[in-house]
């Protein structure tokens, strides 16, 4: 059979409400025309994040009620270690509340006056964590990942011989090597597996650390196995192996490819990096076999990540993204190109090329998606990654302005992804007539979550 299906049948639904466009113009600026301060129950289909947002099966509820709640030593701790070791191989496992908790244990660990990063893209949550201990993370993306019509199998790949240079011009001052996988900020496409060790390889010859952010570790894996040579027999569990073993540390957040609501951990093979790390763990997350989470939560992500390395599930996710990309190819919709893993990028850029980076088409973009069908999507552009030099006033962009549509796992149908893709169409129709926006509020760190707009006013 040709057509892939959803791997599953649903057991409990929870209804969506349609709003009105009066009321949505209403909501939307109530909110300071910033998605993130929309309520939930005024949006649609929600696309905002594919993080925290998976159904759980009932295997994963069932064993939530095994949820072994022990402060110290807990069952379920054990469950959660074992199976976390089983992918990724790994001595230490720590469990955290999320993969941001785990980032800022780590870069603590590792910091060091002036320590460099060097990765393929630092998603926001690891780039913030750095720069607040005053590191610095530098993305060094192959040149196809920045060009959004770029066609490449690996599009989330490191540049190795940029790499290469950067470390040898920063000896001795790098504190590790970050692979994120998949590329999350450039299209949520795949790192391959040449690429991961090769750039782990370039890590260890100059006495860097090697680390995974592996939060899409299962979506990665299957693309390697459907894209590069040598991999289309092995398993999804094999390959994921294989990618861990090249890395000293993995940060994970599972509330992508854990298939949890919540959770994370963070993993390595030293155990000095452990030990400090399970310190930092007690003062801010709790006791090392619990870390931040419920013992019923240690349960989910253990059976999740069964989950979601079976390959039905993973034929489905993948084409459930492709799918909705072709859907808007037709219709000559600019977005990242070949679809990746998690998510549809729009590319606001060329879809508003009369709006200008300092008034933030991907913002203007995300806005009109909600006004005209109650869509929610994110902005990873200029609100997201530009930033002001506080001396010369001169604001600095990212190379892309995009707006993400994440598929959250295993819970809109296909006749979702048909509705969301009519709206975009129409938005596209109109797109001459959409205005930029300017920023009236901002926080120093990770703005977008928070800052307030206005629409810039017509000429
Ligand atoms: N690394 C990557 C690549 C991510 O995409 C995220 C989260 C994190 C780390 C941090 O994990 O949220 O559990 O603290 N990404 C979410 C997203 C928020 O919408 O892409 P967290």
């Amino acid at each position: 059979m040709k057509t892939i299906i959803e791997p599953f049948k649903i057991k409990s639904v929870e209804p969506i409400r349609m709003t009105t466009r009066a009321e949505r113009e209403r909501i939307l600026a109530q909110a300071g025309y910033n998605l993130f301060s929309v309520r939930a129950e005024d949006v649609l289909i929600d696309l905002l994040t594919d993080s925290g947002t998976s159904s759980m099966s009932s295997e994963q509820w069932a064993a939530m009620m095994r949820g072994d709640e022990s402060y110290a030593g807990a069952r379920s701790f054990f469950r959660f270690e074992e199976e976390v070791r089983r992918i990724t191989g790994f001595k230490h496992v720590i469990p955290t509340h999320q993969g941001r908790a785990a980032e800022k244990i780590l870069f603590n660990v590792l910091h060091r006056p002036d320590t460099v990063y060097l990765g393929n893209t630092h998603f926001d949550t690891t780039r913030a964590n750095i720069e607040y201990l005053k590191d610095t993370a530098i993305d060094l993306p192959i040149a196809e990942g920045t060009i959004p019509a770029a066609l490449h199998p690996f599009k989330g790949n490191a540049d190795l011989d940029k790499l290469a240079a950067e470390l040898k011009r920063r000896k001795g001052q790098v504190g590790a090597v970050v692979i994120t996988v998949t590329n999350n900020s450039g299209g949520g496409q795949p790192v391959s597996m040449a690429n991961i060790r090769d750039a782990f390889r370039l890590a260890h010859e100059h006495g860097a650390l090697a680390v995974l952010d592996s939060c899409r570790f299962a979506e990665n894996a299957y693309f390697i196995k459907l894209r590069e040579p040598g991999y289309a027999d092995k398993s999804v569990l094999e390959i994921a192996r294989e990618m861990f073993s090249y890395a000293d540390a993995t940060t994970m957040s599972a509330k992508k490819d854990g298939l949890a609501n919540i959770g994370g951990f963070l993993a390595c093979h030293d155990d000095q990096i452990a030990a400090q790390a399970r310190n930092l763990l007690i003062l801010t997350e709790g006791f090392p076999t619990y870390g931040g989470l419920a013992g019923r939560d240690l349960e989910a992500i253990a059976q999740g990540l069964r989950e979601v390395i079976e390959e039905d599930y993973l034929r489905y996710r993948l084409r459930s993204v492709a799918y909705f990309c072709e859907k808007l190819q037709t219709f000559q919709v600019p977005m990242i190109l070949p679809p990746g893993g998690h998510a549809v990028f729009l590319d606001a850029g060329a879809f508003l090329p009369h709006i200008p980076k300092s008034e933030f088409p991907g913002q203007a973009l995300a806005n009109e998606l909600f006004l005209e069908g109650g869509i929610r999507g994110v902005e990873i552009g200029s609100v997201m990654f530009g930033r002001e030099d506080p001396a010369t006033g001169k604001s600095e962009h990212p190379p892309m302005e995009l707006v993400r549509l994440a598929i959250p796992r295993r819970v809109y149908t296909q006749s979702h992804v048909d509705f969301a893709a009519e709206v975009i169409v129409q938005v596209y129709e109109k797109r001459a007539s959409i205005r930029g926006l300017k920023i009236t509020y901002q926080a120093p760190f990770l703005r977008h979550f928070t800052a307030r707009f206005a629409p810039c006013q017509a000429e």
